[in-house]
């Protein structure tokens, strides 16, 4: 395969690339130079070109070089514009299409096309859509950062008083609306960028975004020792410096959050006498000097800190070297303690795969990327950033359970390994290939389509979901659908961490959403009608004001909220969808309340459910009743499992289903997980080929 990647900005050579230098030689492109190193690694490519602007500047010459050999199938190719000068990523936009036509003239020069094209950024995906448009080669698209967010972040820092700056960022999100609408695949770093940065664009299309993690560089991190000079850094403010330390590391600006820790850990005495606290805020000299959002933060932590009398045990060191980090992490993990990042919102979440590395347990915000994080690695837990008492509980959970510090620690260890720059090459090549190869057509006419709820059912066991696949690979004739309480990244992460077979369909959030994948391709594309026959009688703001004072329950992460989907967390509640289902009707308000598990309610609208969405996409495939089969676990199935009549529960059941009259119909499996499912195909084959021959 050959693949061109394009990126237009910054100063960007193969080799000692000066960061920093100017303001857009940056992280996209240490970004796409370690995904491309490691892309030639794998062995997997024969040819890959990375094009950008030739430009004169006083950086040097090499800029202007046509061509630049990175190594043996890597090499740098350099088109000049119009404008000769070094233009900064605001200014790029006038020479795309010269750009363009340049680029069009070297493909055509090659002895064969590239195969796939990866744009990083903007204004590389719109040259990417031209090409496409003129050459049908196909693209991906990483955007790296999105316009919309930076903008939501001036507004808040009410920072876009410069109206050039407001003109150039709604130009570029317009060059992102294009490069996102003419993508065939766009790659996403975290459920985050997903599902809620991509979700505030016109052309926001879910089933064409994938999430594939990008590199971390933790060399210096894994299994890092601790440091004598670091430890007197920390110890000096300590009366007992030998206890656990629960450690942040990050910047004190107000969406970090650090106060609420502080708070959480002034409150509770219990969580005092386990451990030290450690706040690793930055540099500072004098706090009255520093811009006024970092010493409002300082102040209030130090306020917190007199109020709460916690003096000799917290540690708040003034300065750190960029060096000390990995041995400041090492202390916290030689002494059996717990890294903690309590960000309103984080993006991403680096410190937290850091924190992986050495080898310590975390627990982060239910905001954003570590939600990934903690899903793949299984390093500890998420919390609501805006609860100390979560917060503090979470921590005495861990301090108190040395088998479990031990789990959390030894899977983030092993788990890192995936937010490699192999890890993130190999699977972009898979996904490459198979956009290479999609035709892009509808789901192929089946005999039979079998849906499976995910957790618990699909998933569970390695071994059942192994024989599964097996048996899957054989059924040609079968469609394959999941139905499950996860968003489609969600689901779709996880299905390809434990390396389920790809579904044909997936039908998430609890069944209001329905995807179709196109043939042989990685792509879904969202059932439009589906959204639009279920919005009917759905006034989701108005039962969102209805459920805020209702006591003994909590919106699980924002990630959870869809637009056809709220979803709470009730523990110790079991009367809690009763309670929400008489709520709304005495508001006049409609919708489907469910509870799973003891602890989760969604609440849908009134015409959605995994088991609506089932008959939908039944009667879209023009398939019988009796050629599909369902198989679930828990609560939320209940819907599906009763309006169909081949419908399996799997041995490991839970939520008392057997018993309930509506499910007397169904097959409950002896076995547990997948192997329930091949139980109960089996026997509704038996049944229904039975009963053929008797009327026959
Ligand atoms: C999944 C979803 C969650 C939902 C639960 C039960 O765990 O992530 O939002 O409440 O399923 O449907
Ligand atoms: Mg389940």
């Amino acid at each position: 395969m050959f693949a061109l990647h394009i990126a237009l900005q910054g100063c960007l050579r193969g080799s000692d690339v000066q960061y920093g230098i100017n303001a857009d030689t940056g992280g996209h492109i240490r970004y796409l130079l370690g995904m491309v190193e490691a892309s030639e690694r794998i062995g997997k490519f024969d040819r890959i070109a990375i094009a950008t602007r030739a430009f004169d500047s006083k950086h040097g010459p090499e800029y202007a070089a046509p061509r630049e050999r990175v190594s043996a199938k890597t090499e740098i190719i350099r088109f000049a514009t119009p404008n000769p000068d070094y233009l900064t990523k605001e200014e790029l936009w006038s020479e795309v299409p010269a750009y363009a036509d340049s680029l069009i003239e070297w493909i055509r020069e090659q002895p064969a096309p590239p195969d796939i094209i990866h744009a990083h950024y903007a204004d590389a995906g719109v040259v990417a859509a031209i090409v496409r448009e003129k050459l049908g080669i196909p693209y991906t698209f990483v955007a790296h950062s999105l316009g919309r967010i930076k903008m939501d972040a001036f507004r808040d820092s009410a920072g876009l008083e410069n109206p050039d700056s407001m003109e150039s960022l709604l130009r570029r999100i317009e060059i992102e609306e294009r490069a996102m609408g003419n993508a065939c695949l766009i790659i996403a770093s975290s459920r985050d960028e997903a599902e809620f940065q991509y979700s505030q664009y016109k052309n926001y299309d879910p089933g064409r975004i994938r999430i594939v993690p990008p590199g971390a560089e933790l060399a210096a991190f894994r299994g890092a020792p601790p440091r004598l000079q670091v430890d007197r850094l920390i110890n000096r403010f300590l009366t007992h410096p030998e206890k656990p330390a629960l450690i942040a590391i990050a910047r004190p600006v107000a969406k970090k959050n650090l106060a609420m820790l502080v708070k959480a850990y002034g409150e509770s005495p219990v969580l005092q006498e386990m451990a030290n606290l450690v706040l690793i805020a930055g540099n500072r000299s004098d706090i009255s000097e520093l811009e006024p959002e970092i010493s409002n933060s300082l102040s209030e932590i130090l306020h917190l800190i007199d109020r709460y009398d916690l003096y000799g045990k917290i540690a708040y060191p003034k300065v750190h070297l960029p060096s000390d980090v990995p041995a400041i992490y090492a202390y916290a993990q030689y002494r059996r303690g717990i890294f903690i990042n309590p960000a309103l919102n984080e993006p991403f979440g680096l410190t937290l795969l850091e924190a992986a590395a050495v080898g310590i347990p975390i627990i982060a915000t239910d905001s954003g990327g570590p939600n990934d994080i903690v899903e793949i690695c299984k390093n500890g837990e998420l919390v609501d950033p805006n609860s100390p008492d979560e917060i503090a509980e979470a921590a005495i959970r861990i301090l108190a359970d040395p088998a479990l510090w031990d789990a959390y620690a030894a899977a983030g260890a092993r788990a890192v390994r995936r937010f490699e720059w192999r890890s993130h090459a190999k699977r972009y090549q898979r996904l490459a290939e198979a956009v290479v190869g999609s035709s892009g057509m509808a789901v192929r006419q089946p005999r039979e389509l079998l849906v499976s709820d995910i957790d618990n059912t699909l998933l569970g066991s390695r071994d059942a979901l192994a024989e599964f696949s097996e048996w899957l690979a054989g059924e040609p004739d079968m469609l394959f659908a999941i139905a499950s309480g996860r968003s489609f990244h969600s689901a779709m992460s996880v299905l390809e961490q434990e390396d389920a077979p790809l579904p044909d369909i997936m039908i998430t959030s609890v069944g209001s959403e329905i995807y179709y994948r196109a043939e042989n391709g990685p792509e879904y594309q969202a059932d439009r009608e589906w959204a639009e026959w279920i919005d009917e009688g759905w006034d989701r703001a108005g039962i969102l004001a209805a459920l805020q004072d209702l006591p003994k329950i909590r919106p699980q992460s924002p990630l959870e909220q869809r637009r056809f989907k709220l979803s709470y967390l009730s523990p110790g509640n079991p009367q809690a969808a009763a309670e929400i289902a008489e709520r709304l009707m005495a508001a006049g308000l409609q919708g489907t309340v469910m509870g799973s598990h003891g602890r989760y309610i969604d609440i849908l609208p009134p015409r959605a459910s995994k088991g609506t969405a089932v008959e939908f996409v039944r009667k879209r495939l023009g398939l019988a009743a009796r050629q599909v089969y369902v198989a679930g676990d828990s609560g939320n199935d209940v819907e599906m499992l009763r309006l169909l009549p081949n419908a399996i529960v799997v041995g490991n059941f839970c939520d008392r289903l057997r018993g309930m009259p509506e499910l007397d119909h169904c097959h409950f499996a002896p076995r547990r997980y997948a192997r329930g499912i091949l139980d109960g195909v089996a026997y509704f084959r038996g049944v229904n080929g039975e009963e053929a021959l008797s009327v026959a």
